[in-house]
């Protein structure tokens, strides 16, 4: 698709994040017509990408936020997400980040300790205001991804574990300034095999029992996101099968009635809407290695650096013979590579370089290392 636009990108300066909205509004219509057929609601992890033209995409949709810091809460309201969309996640929300939320009245927050529930009923009491919150639950259930990136096993810093759930509840008791309406799971990102989610489902009911069995009602069950995508094919197979992911949840997950199910997606919503388009700045040719010398790096992409994660790299320009080549970065690490050994046809100074599927935790884990200058954005 970048092909037909190599014109328009060669005037503008690399490196450069382009969007292509048609993919994200095709995606977005997909989870929205999916999850409709089960009334299922999705908030948007803003984690992924939270640049003001994506989220507006997000809320025309119909999705709400989900946010990980003050700031991201700021960024769903000041984007026009109501509160009453916005739910506020994360271990470590500082006393002025729960305030902020408090002050907005945002439908919940998710709470990860029985120490931060302390903190945030002291909170919410100062202000004369009562806290909604949603319990995250660690279900102890393996996502089969990196290691990285995978959340919900025991011993993990995220959530609360089954066997502290009875003190945390009697907590509760003393907490008037909280009430609790839900409760929430995630257990990791990237995640390509949906047998996870199935046991995830199975956790869920368990819990659900056990809360019933004390008669507590919960008004939304939260199952979080980490549908993954494909990052080896994004040609071939541009939009995550959310037909199946639904339908499995529709088919495993016990809600009660009037209960509502609520999904926090990020990656599987804006990842392949995005690429890094980078020019060739050199080549250098080793002893055995020819290296392409872009002038995009780790500091606009670093998931290649940080979790060895695949990106599809392609020649935009040249269409000669294929050579081997390590694809690297600019900045002063060895780690700084995008891809080793890759196939490209014959590549020279000035050529486009696309990185593709790098719409989500691209551009949002962005660093200054090396004070670069933060790159553009372009939507198509
Ligand atoms: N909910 C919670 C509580 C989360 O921690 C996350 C992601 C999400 C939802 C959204 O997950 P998604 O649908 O995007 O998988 N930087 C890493 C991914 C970190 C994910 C962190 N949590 C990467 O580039 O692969």
């Amino acid at each position: 698709m970048l092909k037909q636009h190599l014109q328009e990108l060669q005037q503008h300066p690399t490196p450069l994040y382009v969007y292509n909205m048609d993919l994200l509004r095709q995606t977005l219509q997909a989870v929205k017509q999916e999850a409709g057929k089960y009334n299922y609601h999705v908030h948007y992890a803003l984690k992924a990408n939270a640049n003001t033209p994506i989220l507006n995409e997000m809320r025309a949709f119909g999705f709400g936020a989900d946010c990980v810091s003050g700031n991201e809460v700021k960024a769903a309201i000041e984007n026009g997400f109501t509160p009453q969309e916005v739910v506020f996640a994360g271990v470590g929300k500082s006393d002025e980040e729960i305030n902020y939320a408090l002050d907005q009245d945002i439908f919940s927050f998710n709470c990860e300790s029985s120490h931060e529930l302390e903190v945030l009923n002291e909170l919410a009491a100062a202000k004369g205001k009562t806290a909604r919150i949603a319990l995250r639950i660690n279900p102890n259930v393996n996502a089969n991804t990196h290691k990285y990136i995978t959340t919900g096993l025991e011993e993990n810093k995220f959530g609360i574990n089954a066997w502290e759930l009875d003190s945390v509840l009697s907590q509760l008791q003393q907490l008037p300034n909280i009430k609790l309406i839900g409760i929430h799971f995630h257990i990791g990102s990237q995640i390509t095999d949906l047998s996870a989610f199935r046991n995830l489902c199975t956790r869920v009911n368990e819990f659900q029992d056990w809360f019933e069995a004390r008669k507590i009602e919960l008004e939304h069950i939260n199952v979080g996101g980490g549908l993954g995508v494909d990052y080896y094919h994004p040609e071939q197979n541009p939009i995550p099968d959310f037909e199946a992911y639904f339908g499995l949840f529709s088919q495993f997950l016990e809600v009660r009635p009037g209960q509502q199910v609520h999904f926090e997606l990020g990656r599987s919503l804006v990842a392949q809407c995005g690429t890094l388009v980078s020019r060739v700045l050199y080549i250098k040719n080793g002893i055995t290695t020819n290296f392409a010398i872009l002038d995009a790096g780790m500091t606009e992409l670093i998931r290649p650096a940080l979790y060895q994660s695949y990106h599809k790299i392609e020649n935009l320009s040249s269409t000669k013979e294929e050579v081997r080549y390590d694809v690297v970065g600019p900045i002063c690490e060895s780690s700084d590579c995008f891809g080793k050994a890759v196939m490209l046809p014959e590549t020279s100074r000035g050529d486009l370089i696309a990185i593709h599927t790098a719409g989500a935790y691209g551009e949002v884990m962005a660093s200054a290392y090396n004070l670069r200058t933060k790159a553009k954005a372009l939507y198509l």
